[in-house]
């Protein structure tokens, strides 16, 4: 089997959780998975696929994440640290029953991840950080409620801010419906991060190899790794079930990062040049996709 797993039996209950017997549930999907396995696909295990309640679970994590970030989108602006806005995240996600995702995790020590300019993602809010005029400035917020976890990430533009930087904000944000067009089910993983790289190079910019989106539900980071430098028919097969984050970083010179911050954790291009990172959380479904988080 393309899993390795064993299959119910014709008339045995479905193994996606929906109660119905094997033949009228999953047994197609899975012939036409074990058939594209056999041609040397990269297929999803059964274990990576998110049954109804699943996603129930992650639309209700998602919308405390969508709440705060909406929360921090009222309240941004000139002179406001990334330490209060911590304070904000944290603050709203424990009022609405759920815990901030990258507190503690691997050592994080907020619960919220702020790029500002150059820094490419894992910036570390701080209260001697205070967001200027013309900064630029990715919030990436995740969520855990009821196990489920949840996660996006947006950009805001701090009062004006140069005509170059804003526009480079906006194609990286349209470099994600970019992806979003090459994702169906039955399609190739590889084709999402493709031509998010083919948008970002037509507009002279260039995108991160080394950090990507990831599969998302009972872990924070989960299969497949998305690459948004993805060579196009390659990759893991989507299906529906599968659910996963769309998250390009997209510089605006060239893609090699700097890692050597000595606080472990904060990304920079290595020419200084800015940058800028949108996140969605998404599921693949029986006729194209639902978002999830934003
Ligand atoms: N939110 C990031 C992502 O999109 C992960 C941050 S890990 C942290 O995958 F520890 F830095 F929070
Ligand atoms: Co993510």
């Amino acid at each position: 089997m393309y899993d390795g797993e064993p299959l119910p039996g014709r008339n045995d209950e479905c193994w996606c959780g929906s109660g119905r017997k094997y033949k009228k549930c999953h047994i197609d999907f899975d012939e036409r998975l074990e058939l594209l396995y056999e041609q040397g696909f990269e297929v999803p295990p059964r274990s990576l696929l998110k049954s109804h309640k699943d996603i129930e679970g992650i639309k209700k994590s998602a919308i405390v994440n969508i709440g705060v970030l909406d929360y921090v989108a009222e309240r941004i602006g000139p002179g406001v640290t990334t330490g209060e806005i911590d304070r904000w995240v944290h603050n709203y996600t424990v009022e609405h029953g759920a815990v901030p995702a990258p507190l503690d995790y691997e050592g994080f020590p907020k619960s919220v991840c702020t790029s500002i300019n150059e820094v490419v993602c894992h910036g570390i809010p701080s209260d001697d950080e205070v967001l200027a005029e013309g900064d630029i400035v990715n919030v990436d917020c995740s969520t855990i409620l009821d196990g489920y976890f949840s996660d996006s990430s947006r950009m805001f533009c701090i009062g004006e801010v140069d005509p170059e930087k804003k526009r480079l904000v906006e194609v990286t944000k349209e470099s994600i419906d970019k992806a979003l067009s090459q994702v169906k089910p039955w399609g190739l993983l590889g084709d999402v991060g493709h031509v998010v790289n083919e948008f970002a190079k037509e507009h002279g910019y260039s995108v991160v190899r080394e950090f990507g989106g990831h599969g998302i539900g009972i872990e924070f980071h989960e299969d497949p790794f998305v690459s948004f430098v993805a060579k196009p028919n390659t990759g893991m097969v989507l299906v529906p079930g599968l659910v996963f984050t769309i998250e390009p970083m997209i510089n605006a010179g060239k893609p090699e990062i700097d890692m050597s911050d000595p606080n472990g954790w904060t990304v920079r291009t290595k020419d200084g040049s800015a940058t800028a990172q949108w996140e969605i959380q998404l599921a693949v479904t029986e006729d194209g996709y639902e978002l999830l988080s934003w």
